[in-house]
């Protein structure tokens, strides 16, 4: 087949044949969660990590999404029809298509739907670069460790990023940074990793955990701790992590130069390691 192949529902077809019922729950509130995994050389990575995220998400809105180890092997299958190669694997699972009403049937069946698009990678350049960040008010609701399908917010955010010329949208919370519209954030003071704590306003990014790991395994302290945007703006280092960003260094945020106005020696550190991680 040369279309993509996608998942919907429990049958693989080419994409353009692919339909979901317009009284899907996810199209009509957004009632879902999601995944994205990088798929690296065919390898997926953290794949089980991203499996147990989804089931966390799914209990957390009373979804009740089982076969987790089906829905791998299905992932597995959809990236063989799809030739492997380097991709970002979309799993998708609403709760399901029943006439619109804002209560859910609770014998509803959750809908999976998923994708396995070819990654287009950042160019190296763009992170020996860096890239421009800018702040903005975190008007999300207050479970935003749920990776939840309802993205409007975070939509405007990036793209008033981008409106502005920047890369990233930093969400502030009460004077203190929160996480980016799609990725983690930290700050580098002296030798030290600094990154908000896990709380109910940001998602438990894996790639979070795996840089946390990577920083610890080296010799890097690393303190979960409230960063103001002010301690921000003053950090040696700003990075984002995200499963598609990586690691990507910041070098200006609303306009102010962080540290030299380059990509800082432990962000470049972390991306090298972090790559050797995913490459195996
Ligand atoms: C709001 C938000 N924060 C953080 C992340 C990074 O999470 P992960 O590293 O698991 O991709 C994402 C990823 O999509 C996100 O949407």
């Amino acid at each position: 087949m040369s279309e993509p192949v996608v998942y919907v529902d429990g049958r693989f077809v080419e994409c353009s044949r692919a339909a979901v019922s317009i009284e899907d729950r996810g199209y009509q509130f957004g009632d879902g969660v999601y995944e994205v995994a990088r798929v690296y050389d065919g390898r997926p990575f953290k794949m089980r990590e991203h499996l147990d995220r989804l089931a966390r998400s799914a209990r957390a809105i009373r979804m009740d999404l089982r076969g987790l180890d089906s829905l791998e092997r299905d992932a597995l299958e959809l990236l063989h029809l799809n030739g492997w190669g380097n991709r970002d694997l979309y799993i998708q699972a609403t709760r399901g298509a029943c006439p619109r009403s804002h209560c859910f049937p609770r014998d509803l069946e959750p809908v999976v739907v998923m994708t396995a698009r070819e990654a287009h990678p950042y160019p190296p350049a763009l992170r020996r670069q860096g890239v421009a960040a800018i702040t903005l008010s975190d008007d999300r609701w207050a479970r935003c460790y749920i990776k939840s399908i309802s993205l409007l917010s975070n939509v405007l955010a990036k793209q008033k990023a981008r409106d502005e010329g920047a890369f990233e949208a930093i969400y502030i919370r009460d004077g203190f940074m929160s996480e980016g519209s799609s990725t983690n954030v930290f700050i580098v003071e002296g030798d030290s990793l600094v990154t908000p704590p896990l709380t109910n306003y940001i998602l438990p990014g894996i790639t979070r955990a795996t840089v946390i790991g990577l920083a610890t395994g080296c010799g890097i302290p690393v303190a979960e701790e409230s960063v103001s945007r002010e301690r921000l703006l003053v950090a040696d280092e700003v990075f984002l992590t995200g499963t598609t960003t990586e690691v990507m260094p910041v070098v200006t945020v609303d306009g102010v130069r962080i540290g030299c106005g380059a990509p800082g020696r432990t962000a470049l550190r972390l991306f090298e390691q972090y790559m050797r991680l995913v490459t195996g």
